[in-house]
């Protein structure tokens, strides 16, 4: 009888032995988390988004993983679209305005840049530029008549117009999609936190804008949420005292007043813009930005002529090199 019993025994102990091993094994190893964890992929941003968080609202917007079994919340509406209207024109600093400028708008996300040559055709220089820039462009190119071409008469007239016709008939079929038109003069100096401002404008939002005017700033004076003056050392008759760089306007707007454009007749410099918004907007309806329109968050910065002095006249150089 005891004998039966040891060898029941014997027989079993190894099978007890892997069971216990087994138990303890698996105790080992690290419980299930009890909530998905975030992940943090710099390219994985939200829907589709292959841009990192830093383009976004917040760190991590979206970024967490999905729990099939939650309810989920509703969609984000989509992100509106900042259209930028560059003109530009051939000097010899124009590539590095342009390398300066790229470098700022590729930081912004859901950004299209319509950049427009002052030019009868479009450059080589420009093109080879936009197709190495690393973010969604539209080239354009329209002459400034000659007789335009002087000191004291508006500049980029043209161009403006011609960016503001290609907005037009790209969304002449479709309902508008959300979206923001920006004026960004290519030698001006852009803070990322102004292309997060103008985002939400609903119809035309405006905000100060540095080293204009003949001042350290220009901005608009705001009582109570609403712009009631403007703060300018410069022609303060202007119906808007404002700089190009110191609004911006919704799509909305502007597919409903097709006929808004830039005019030559009658303008002079400084008024394009007062001319511009005359035809859109009215004061009351401003919406001002940037805390109030107390943060300077633009510079209209002025690049200085290049000394090329000692240029040689005809080509010395070995090889050919773009500049
Ligand atoms: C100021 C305003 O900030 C401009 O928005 C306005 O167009 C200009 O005055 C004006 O007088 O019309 P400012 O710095 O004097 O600006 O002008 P620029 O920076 O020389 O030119 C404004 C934009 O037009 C730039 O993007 C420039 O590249 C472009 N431009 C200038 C041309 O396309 N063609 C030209 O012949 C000159
Ligand atoms: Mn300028």
């Amino acid at each position: 009888m005891k004998s039966v019993l040891f060898s029941r025994f014997f027989l079993l102990l190894p099978w007890i032995l892997i069971v216990i091993l087994m138990l303890d094994v698996d105790t080992r190893r690290p419980a299930p988390p009890l909530t998905p964890r975030p992940y943090f992929s710099p390219y994985a941003v939200g829907r589709g988004a292959a841009r990192p968080p830093l383009r976004r609202g917040g760190p991590g917007r979206g970024a967490e993983r999905r729990n099939e079994s939650r309810p989920q919340p509703p969609p984000e509406p989509p992100l509106p679209t900042i259209y930028a209207i560059t003109p530009t024109y051939s000097r010899p600093v124009q590539k590095a305005e342009l390398t300066r400028l790229a470098n700022t708008l590729r930081q912004v996300a859901r950004l299209h840049w319509i950049l427009v040559e002052d030019a009868a055709a479009r450059s080589e220089l420009v093109s080879r530029f936009v197709a190495r820039a690393g973010l969604p462009c539209t080239h354009l190119h329209a002459p400034t008549p000659r007789r335009y071409k002087r000191p004291g008469l508006p500049r980029a007239t043209e161009q403006r117009n011609a960016g503001l016709a290609w907005l037009r008939q790209r969304h002449r079929h479709q309902r508008a999609q959300p979206g923001v038109l920006f004026f960004a003069d290519d030698d001006n100096t852009y803070s990322l936190e102004l292309f997060q401002e103008m985002r939400t404008t609903r119809k035309v939002s405006v905000w100060p804008v540095g080293l204009v005017g003949g001042r350290r700033y220009e901005r608009p004076l705001v009582e109570n949420g609403k712009v009631v003056g403007w703060y300018t050392g410069w022609r303060a008759d202007r119906p808007f005292a404002i700089d190009m760089a110191g609004f911006a306007v919704s799509l909305q707007v502007i597919l409903s007043n097709p006929k808004a454009v830039f005019k030559r007749r009658g303008s002079q410099p400084g008024m394009q813009e007062s001319d511009f918004l005359k035809q859109i907007t009215t004061i009351e309806e401003l919406e001002p930005k940037a805390n109030n329109c107390t943060k300077v968050l633009v510079w209209h910065t002025r690049t200085e002529k290049v000394n090329l002095a000692n240029e040689p006249k005809y080509h010395l150089d070995t090889v050919k090199i773009e500049v």
